[in-house]
């Protein structure tokens, strides 16, 4: 059964308080997004598993740990994911990086994709999809159905915030699927929004709006 982490520790809170302020400006934003990533991504990659690697150090010869087998694959959903990558990246910068397209339709809520990118040896890798918002659930359900497609099986998911609905909608339907959230909000409004949430994460990380 894979696990649901809610976040709790006092930086992460910090920094996601700085970005649901409606003032915060694009390039705090963006800036903002990348360390709260790279602070969920911390906690998402403990278990990662070790192999033993005999090396020399400038005095002896010792044993050293090292992440073992085929490494990671990080996979943003377009476009927001994007935001994340760049903060995981800098502690993680061999990770290879898919990318799958995905657009909520703004009346049906439902998922629309439009691209979709992996590394051909992807499913011997870790995979990480990231994405900032988990709304109704339906952008990330069908990001890893994509993947589980493809025959990719060791799969977790990581966002800044989720939504209740949605959070309980990707557990049910990947019970497997390790989840990593940097807050949990209280709920969805009309729109599919995340209250109390930060608004349209891509529109913030890319100033579209
Ligand atoms: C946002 C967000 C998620 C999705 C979450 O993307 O980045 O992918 O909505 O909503 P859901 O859980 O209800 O599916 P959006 O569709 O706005 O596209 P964008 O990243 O291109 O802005
Ligand atoms: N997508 C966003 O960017 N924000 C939300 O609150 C919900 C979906």
């Amino acid at each position: 059964m894979g696990k649901i982490v809610i976040m709790d520790h006092p930086l992460l809170q910090h920094k996601i308080g700085l970005l649901r302020r409606k003032e915060t400006p694009t390039k705090d934003f963006r800036e903002l997004v990348g360390e709260v990533a790279m602070l969920i991504y911390y906690e998402a990659s403990r278990d990662l598993p070790l192999t033993d690697r005999e090396i020399e150090t400038p005095l002896c010869k010792t044993t050293v740990k090292e992440i073992a087998g085929k490494k990671l694959c990080i996979v943003p959903i377009l476009r927001a994911g994007i935001g994340l990558c760049d903060g995981i990246l800098r502690i993680n910068p061999s990770a290879k990086v898919g990318h799958i397209g995905l657009y909520r339709d703004e009346e049906t809520l439902e998922p629309v994709e439009y691209f979709c990118k992996m590394p051909s040896d992807a499913a011997q890798r870790d995979i990480f999809v990231v994405d900032p918002m988990l709304a109704t659930g339906g952008s990330a359900i069908a990001a890893i159905e994509l993947l589980r497609k493809r025959g990719i099986k060791r799969i977790r998911f990581l966002c800044l915030i989720a939504a209740p609905e949605g959070l309980n909608k990707l557990h049910e339907a990947f019970p497997d699927v390790d989840i990593y959230v940097g807050a949990l909000d209280e709920k969805l409004n009309e729109r599919g929004y995340i209250l109390p949430g930060l608004g349209d994460a891509g529109d913030r990380i890319f100033g579209t709006k």
